[in-house]
């Protein structure tokens, strides 16, 4: 489903370039739970950034569902991220003028799904993340563990084949980082979404089913093959929208470019805020009425989904 490959990338400062990923290859089979692991400054969220196609790498190739990112026009790979992509901020990146449940709402809004439907899922989901009783609060109103809980239902709104995590326990104490791992744990098993998650804790990614480990860049481990792509205990059931069993509904439909932006910061590393601008500004408008009580306001990042198969794969 996620294939990376030779993937090098390089950050231009003054005259300078510095090579912060060096010959990066690996592959996510459909359905796993993966870790990024290593120190601060290792590469960890560039790889990420590279991989939710929010910057283009330097060198290499980056190939979702069969189809190589990198390559990717703008429009085309805006599109390709709405409908295949979604994104956890470690910092939540919610829009504060908006409600809890417009939050989750708005990757719908770029879709358009009826307000009604939106509306349905948004609860639904908010229920799945344990939450479905701070739907008309705002973002302010909630701890940071919450506001954590109303990220991950944005991003699942699209129901996206793969979600990529940047330290989405980041900001948050032990006992809270243990709930919302359990959550995209059981949301990998029920929902058999696959999950890229950067961390820096040993003790989150050992909890997945695979780690790649970065040093300076490098990819230092080489994670055992994705054979069996091991889901450990199914825990409790969840019902979505979407029917668990079925694996992610492959679509190839990747190509109909449509919409706009895309960063392609070679040198910059416009990384998240990209993705967290493009959902916001439509959505925020569309939902500025609605929301006319309080707050200033803010983005949010929220891509989508697809599908895929399965590969091997990876050396460092
Ligand atoms: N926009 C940028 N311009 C120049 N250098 C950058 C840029 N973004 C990151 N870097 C450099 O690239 C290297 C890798 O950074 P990255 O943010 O990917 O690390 P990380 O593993 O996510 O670290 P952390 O755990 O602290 O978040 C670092 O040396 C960093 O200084
Ligand atoms: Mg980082």
């Amino acid at each position: 489903m996620l294939r990376v490959e030779d993937i090098t990338h390089s950050y231009k400062s003054g005259n300078e370039w510095t090579s912060v990923l060096h010959k990066i290859n690996f592959t996510v089979k459909a359905g796993e739970m993966v870790a990024l692991l290593g120190s601060s400054g290792s590469g960890k969220s560039t790889l990420l950034n590279l991989m939710a196609g929010l910057m283009k790498p330097t060198e290499g190739h980056i190939y979702i569902a069969d189809k190589d990112i990198v390559k990717m026009g703008e429009n085309k790979l805006a599109e390709f991220r709405r409908k295949n992509i979604g994104f956890i901020f470690q910092a939540y990146e919610l829009i504060t003028s908006l409600t809890v449940r417009e939050n989750v709402e708005l990757p719908l809004v770029f879709q358009s799904v009826s307000p009604r439907v939106r509306k349905a899922k948004a609860l639904a989901l908010l229920e799945q993340v344990g939450i479905p009783d701070k739907a008309d609060l705002f973002p302010s109103q909630l701890s940071g563990g919450q506001q954590q809980r109303v990220s991950i239902a944005r991003s699942l709104i699209t129901e996206p084949s793969v979600i990529f995590a940047d330290e989405p326990t980041g900001n948050l104490d032990s006992k809270t980082e243990e709930e919302i791992i359990g959550i995209l744990l059981n949301l990998n098993r029920t929902m058999k979404t696959t999950f890229i998650v950067v961390t820096h804790e040993y003790s989150v990614a050992e909890q997945m089913q695979r780690i790649f480990t970065l040093k300076d860049g490098f990819l230092v481990t080489e994670p055992p093959a994705p054979a069996e792509a091991v889901h450990k205990e199914p825990a409790e059931e969840i019902n979505l929208h979407k029917a668990p069993e079925a694996e992610p509904a492959p679509e190839a439909e990747a190509d109909t470019g449509i919409n706009t932006e895309t960063n392609t910061d070679i040198e910059t590393g416009a990384e998240q805020t990209a993705a967290a601008e493009e959902q916001t500004a439509a959505g925020a408008e569309e939902h500025e009425a609605a929301a006319d009580e309080k707050q200033p306001a803010k983005e949010s990042g929220v891509p989508e989904a697809a599908d895929a198969e399965p590969e091997e794969g990876g050396k460092p």
